[in-house]
């Protein structure tokens, strides 16, 4: 099939790289220039895992194509995705604009029938919006179909996520778009679920805010297990045992971040107080988000603070992990970035640490109080303490002694639970975790 996809972000170039690796003739359109220069150079502006080789091997055989221009990617295809960001407002509300435009150049370049498809995560009513968006700037008589089919991949596994899905959510109006669009997804081996338009874009929100739930539900729970001696980790694997509930997403720790889940749930609470039937328990669930990194900010400074326990003038923190989540380079959301404007606020010096997502953050956390280092322990180096805030791999495999020798204060907190306790106190580290308590060192593996 001849695809076109607007937006090369995460979520474009992941799914144009995999539909041309299907075989499919496919033109990303970016609008940004740097982007498409970068992608016409050879180079892959982000960082996901698998995406370069799919990228190039399909660049290579002349499956893929990248431009600026609307028109040159709509005109030879039958299906267009718009995959443009969806940022959200300051109330909440879902920012349309580049959803908006990029229906709006479709509409100017449609030269036959075209199905419109809506990988954006949009509000429900969306599908409705972006069709009268064309009717009004089509060319007489220019047919076309509008389908929502949300996109569900996690960064960092998007590849792997994009040719093996749990399901693929195909919401149309026309037999004929949904007909396409299952031929489209034939080589996927996985449920097709064909709804109508509304019930896809809704299929999208209430499955992230529902995760979002689970997570800030279990750091609730990691709350009261602080404060009565028991271990989240045990509670969680409890929970998770029981088919009803199952072991995702209950990770204790500083909250959800990313650009997805927090600007999801917040829309969905906006759409909810629009339609005049507020979505409460979700209001709950941002709120107990919004106070996981103060916690662990307040913890840090009591601990290392000086006598009005406030301070952490002349105090150093190496910050482990910036990213929003392991495997990927965005910033969008990042605990770290709220964790380090407390510290540094607070008087501390960080020394920071990142295996991908060093050159993002330097562009949002500056240099202003912040060392940006080679490794772990680079970043360990006479600092008061040690904080994870990301849980990249190569951090489960440090060696502790070494980080030790590296502090000028042997504390750590672990703001995603990536350690047990026993190797961290024997390893000569105090301790401090989610949901588990505090450890002292000494004490045994
Ligand atoms: N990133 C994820 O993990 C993820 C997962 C599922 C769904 N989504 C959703 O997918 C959508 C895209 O997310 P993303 O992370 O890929 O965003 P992104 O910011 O990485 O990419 C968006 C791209 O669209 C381009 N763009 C904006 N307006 C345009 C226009 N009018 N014409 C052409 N290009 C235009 C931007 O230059 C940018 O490169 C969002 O709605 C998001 O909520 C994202």
């Amino acid at each position: 099939m001849h695809i076109c996809v607007i937006g090369s972000g995460y979520v474009g170039l992941v799914t144009a790289s995999v539909f041309s690796d299907l075989g499919n003739d496919v033109i990303c359109v970016d609008s940004s220039e740097k982007r498409v220069e970068t992608l016409l150079s050879g180079e892959c502006p982000i960082y996901e895992p698998r995406l370069p080789e799919l990228l190039d091997r399909n660049r290579r055989e002349g499956r893929l194509q990248f431009t600026t221009s609307t028109p040159f990617g709509v005109a030879p295809s039958e299906i267009v995705f718009i995959c443009v960001g969806t940022p959200s407002l300051t109330n909440g509300q879902t920012d349309l604009s580049q959803v908006e435009s990029a229906a709006r150049d479709i509409a100017n370049s449609l030269n036959g029938y075209k199905i419109i498809v809506n990988k954006s995560t949009v509000p429900v009513g969306t599908g409705d919006f972006v069709r009268r968006v064309i009717e009004e700037h089509r060319p007489n008589g220019k047919n076309f179909d509008v389908v929502s089919n949300p996109e569900f991949l996690r960064e960092g596994q998007a590849v792997r996520d994009t040719l093996q899905p749990d399901r693929i959510v195909i919401g149309a109006s026309s037999e004929k778009a949904a007909n396409r669009m299952r031929e489209l997804y034939r080589p996927l081996d996985c449920p097709v679920l064909v709804t109508d338009i509304c019930s896809a874009e809704i299929i999208k929100y209430a499955s992230n805010a529902f995760l979002a739930t689970k997570i800030s539900f279990i750091n609730a729970v990691a709350n009261l297990c602080e404060e009565s001696g028991a271990d989240v980790k045990a509670v969680a694997k409890g929970m998770g045992s029981d088919i009803r509930i199952g072991p995702h997403f209950l990770e204790a720790g500083l909250g959800y971040g990313g650009s997805c889940f927090p600007k999801d749930v917040d829309s969905l609470i906006h759409t909810s107080v629009e339609l005049g039937i507020p979505f409460n328990i979700l209001q709950q669930v941002a709120e107990e988000n919004a106070v996981r990194v103060p916690r662990l900010a307040k913890r840090i400074i009591k601990r290392l603070g000086d006598d009005s326990g406030n301070s952490l003038k002349n105090k150093t923190i190496a910050i482990l992990g910036l990213s929003f989540k392991p495997d990927t380079d965005d910033m969008r959301e990042a605990k770290s970035i709220e964790l380090c404007g407390l510290l540094l606020k607070a008087g501390a010096h960080i020394r920071a640490y990142d295996p991908v997502a060093t050159d993002n953050a330097r562009t949002i956390l500056g240099e202003d109080g912040v060392t940006y280092c080679k490794s772990a322990y680079d970043a360990a180096e006479g600092a008061d303490a040690a904080v994870f805030v990301t849980e990249w791999r190569e951090f489960i495999q440090l060696d502790l002694h070494r980080l030790r020798e590296a502090l000028r204060q042997p504390i750590m907190f672990d703001g995603r639970n990536i350690y047990s306790p026993g190797e961290v106190s024997a390893a000569g580290i105090e301790y401090h975790c989610i949901g588990r308590g505090v450890f002292p060192p000494g004490g045994n593996p």
